[in-house]
């Protein structure tokens, strides 16, 4: 599939809020941009599935869902790495801005789901795509930027400038036979 250019993409949000800087280190084989409505063709899920199980719902839904998160301006930015050769998702990240009563009305970027195909780790990408969600979350004017990890990559967080900072709590629903949806 040819390169697509973002001006032939509907995008998640305006490009112009990824930073420059994390875009220009890239590789010019690479392109760094905001999820689009078409990436559950580009591979999107498959690169997701290095870090978790993913069950693939369909485009529909996966559309569907893009959608819900658009519907919250200034609020998810899923960004995504793409081989310009093949025209595939290579690498994605997520911050999600959360407002706050406390400290002035302050807000907190959250980074979520970080993931590098495996055929491209250790090229940097995954330093570019925390690069740019915490530059996306500051100039979003959140006071921290924080994020959960396992053990083993901590090494990786503290290469991209975060630090270990108190502890992470978490209760899994119970097993149900139809989950609840919002
Ligand atoms: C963890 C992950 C996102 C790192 O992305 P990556 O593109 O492979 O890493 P980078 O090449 O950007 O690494 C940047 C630096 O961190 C180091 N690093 C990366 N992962 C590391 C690890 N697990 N342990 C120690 N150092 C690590 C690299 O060696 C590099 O160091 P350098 O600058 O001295 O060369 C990627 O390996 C991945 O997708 N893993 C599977 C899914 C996952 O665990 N996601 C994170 C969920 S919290």
């Amino acid at each position: 599939m040819p390169f697509t250019a973002d001006s032939e993409l509907d995008l998640l949000f305006p490009a112009e809020h990824i930073p420059d800087e994390a875009r220009k280190q890239l590789h010019p084989d690479l392109h760094l941009r905001p999820l689009a409505s078409t990436d559950y063709r580009r591979g999107h899920l498959s690169v997701l599935s290095v870090l978790t199980i993913v069950t693939d719902p369909g485009e529909d839904a996966w559309v569907a869902q893009f959608n819900a998160l658009r519907a919250a301006p200034r609020t998810y930015y899923s960004i995504v790495i793409v081989d310009k050769a093949l025209d595939r998702i290579v690498a994605v990240g997520t911050v999600f801005v959360e407002r706050k009563f406390l400290r002035g009305l302050g807000s907190v970027g959250h980074i979520e789901d970080i993931a590098v195909d495996k055929s491209q780790q250790g090229k940097k990408l995954g330093l570019r795509i925390i690069q740019a969600l915490t530059g996306i979350s500051e100039n979003s004017g959140c006071y921290k930027t924080i994020l959960n990890c396992s053990d083993s990559n901590i090494p990786f967080y503290q290469k991209c400038g975060y630090e270990k900072k108190e502890n992470e709590m978490a209760k899994y629903a119970p097993e149900r036979s139809r989950t609840p949806r919002l």
